[in-house]
Order: C-alpha cells, then structure tokens, then sequence
C-alpha cells in the first residue's frame, strides 16, 4: 500500500533542474493518489520550457517505480506559460502595511545563495543602528527564518490576529508559524497569493521603521504579487560570485525594476574566504563578477560578505553572526551594508 507521505518523500528526492531544491519545496505538485496498486502524481509548471517538464517528468517517474515496485506509476506534467510582468505602473493599495515606513525585499533569482542569511543579519544590523525592524518570512516554500533566529515557539494569536515575535531587536513574523510543514507541500499559486496577504493582513504588525522580506528564490509568481501588492521601497538581491548566479541576479534586477521597484544594490554573499590561520584571502569562485554586473546594471554593490563557518553556523544554531559574534570582520560588513541601505532609504523620502 502507497501512502501520500511515502509518495512526498520520493518526491523529496527530486530536484528542480538547475536548482539545488526539491520539487516539493517549489510548489509545483498539484495532486497525489496513492492506491494499494497505483501511485499518480499531478505536476504543474509555470514556464513555457518542455525541456525543465520532460526532465522533471523522468527523474520522478524513475524515483517513483525504484520505491514503487510493484505499483502502476503514472506522472503527469502540465505547463503553464509563467507569469506575465506587468508594466504599468504598480497600482499599491494605499492601507497595505501602512504602520511600516519602509518595505524592502531581500533576492535572488538563485535558490541558496544565502538570501535568508542575508536577511536575518542585515535586519539584526539595521536594528543596531537604531531603526525598529521587523522580519517577514515570505519564503512559502521553505521558510529558514524562525530556525536561524532560534524561535520555536508559535506567535500568540488572540483570536483576532497574530502577533510577531520578537528576537534580538527584531520583530519576526514566518508562515511557517501558520502552517504544519506537511500542510505547505500543495501550494497552488491561489494559495500563495492569499498567505502572502494573510501574513500582511492579519499580523498585528507595530508601527516600524523598517521591514525586510525574505523572499523565495526565483522570479515567478510569488516574488511578483509580493512586489505588486505591498509597494515596496527598495529590493536587495543577493548573487554569489558564479556566472550563472549572477545571471539570475540580473533577472532579479530586470523583474524588479519593471514593477517600478528601486534596487537598493547586490550583495555579493560567499564572496571570498579568508584563511582562519593565516589570514590570507582566497578568491574560491572568480572575484570581481558582481562588481562588473553591477556597473552595467547601474546599481551599487552594497557589499562583499566572505564564505565563513560561524555564519553558517549562527544561522543552524539560531544566534546571527551579528548578533553573537559582533567584534568579527563579517559583523562589519553587515554593518556597514545596513548603513547603506539606510542611508539610500533616508535619502529618498518620508
Ligand atoms: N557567507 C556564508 N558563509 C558560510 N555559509 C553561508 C554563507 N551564506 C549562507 N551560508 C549557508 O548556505 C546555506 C544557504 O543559505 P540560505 O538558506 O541563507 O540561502 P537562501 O538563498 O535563503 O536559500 P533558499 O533559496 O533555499 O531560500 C545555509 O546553510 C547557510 O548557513
Ligand atoms: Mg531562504
């Protein structure tokens, strides 16, 4: 006998092509029966690419009879074309998040380039500065944030609306607080478009000088009714120095700035790596790629954030680099991109 649960853990197995992240993680299952004889599972894509289909249909039907022997196996894909950008101007709806002075979206085009770890640091940062700042896990697929904070425990929700949570200066709001893990496998694009709003709508957000979104990777659905509905002031995209990284990083820009959204600038994150014991700096990719693109891009690169073990580590064991370790070199450079964010947000109004 096939149980859905043993259908989404195959399912797990399967990475989107090009990324580093399950299908299951995207969103993109419609529907899963599981029989005593026969295990079906419904896709549906959002690009015009056959080629992303083809491969996502064989790599799943051959995990599928691996684990399901003795069962009738049938995957079906249905392509979609992806969403259309709009290009008149984003039409904000005047009362959304209004308490919030400043909205600005931390991206990437690319899955696991650091953009969550971006986020949690550059929000304790810009809390040290003396901004109130509040965290919105906007990353329906996988939301990071709740763990890299350290919070395990659910918001308080008195029956009207929810109330954030608040840890080292920042004021953190996740869906997944909302939902069950399991709950989140089958996301429909409906489905994303009302937790978004959910999350805005029914948090009772205090009145705060900054918020930063963690978005999920990619330039799809998602990103764009985010983008569209909560007129935000600014977006950060997150690259690493590899060619194709930044590549997407440039489809993040190019997303961005056709719903009128202003980038603040790139960060390059895992840019270099300094040698704890000698001190010497190594380039592991290439070097000097983001500042390029961001030349071409007329846009600012905000900052070069080295490959460390204790960033990685204060983001597993809940304690930011910036918030534990704050005479490190790393701590600076989030400063120091958190200064200039600011000051850009400043400079431009309110
Ligand atoms: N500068 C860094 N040095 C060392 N490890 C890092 C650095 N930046 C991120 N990481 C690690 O890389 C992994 C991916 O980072 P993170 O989850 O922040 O990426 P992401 O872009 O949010 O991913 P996703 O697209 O899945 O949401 C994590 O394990 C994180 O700790
Ligand atoms: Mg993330």
């Amino acid at each position: 006998m096939a149980t859905k649960d043993a259908v989404v853990e195959v399912l797990r197995q399967v990475n989107y092509p090009g990324f580093n992240r399950d299908i299951v993680s995207f969103g993109i299952i419609q529907k899963i029966d599981a029989t005593e004889d026969a295990v079906a599972v419904q896709i549906v894509l959002k690009t015009n690419d056959t080629a992303v289909g083809d491969q996502i249909k064989a790599e799943t039907e051959k995990q599928l009879k691996k684990k399901f022997v003795k069962h009738s196996v049938r995957v079906t894909v249905e392509q979609q074309a992806p969403p259309q950008f709009s290009t008149q101007p984003q039409q904000p709806q005047p009362s959304f998040l209004p308490m919030i002075k400043y909205k600005v979206a931390v991206a990437s085009g690319k899955g696991g380039v650091g953009k969550s770890t971006v986020a949690v640091n550059l929000a304790v940062a810009l809390a040290k500065t003396g901004m109130s700042v509040g965290l919105m896990d906007a990353d329906i697929y996988g939301p990071s944030i709740p763990m890299m904070l350290g919070v395990s425990q659910k918001p308080y929700y008195d029956g009207k609306k929810i109330y954030p949570i608040e840890k080292y200066g920042v004021q953190l709001m996740s869906l997944g607080f909302l939902v069950d893990n399991s709950e989140a496998v089958i996301w429909r694009g409906s489905l994303v478009h009302k937790a978004i709003q959910q999350l805005m709508n029914d948090v009772a957000w205090p009145e705060l000088d900054i918020m930063l979104f963690d978005m999920p990777p990619g330039t799809g659905d998602a990103q764009l009714t985010l983008s569209q509905s909560v007129a935000l002031d600014g977006a950060v995209i997150v690259s690493t120095p590899q060619d194709v990284a930044l590549l997407d990083a440039v489809k993040g820009v190019k997303m961005f700035r056709k719903v009128n959204v202003p980038i603040l600038g790139i960060v390059e994150n895992m840019s270099y790596f300094i040698c704890p014991h000698c001190g010497e700096r190594t380039d592991i990719f290439s070097s000097g790629g983001a500042r390029k693109e961001c030349e071409r891009l007329e846009t600012k690169l905000l900052g070069e954030i080295p490959i460390d073990a204790r960033i990685r580590m204060g983001g597993d064991e809940g304690v930011p680099i910036v918030a534990g370790k704050e005479d490190t070199a790393q701590t600076g450079v989030f400063m120091e991109i958190a200064g200039n964010i600011k000051a850009q947000l400043l400079e431009h109004k309110k």
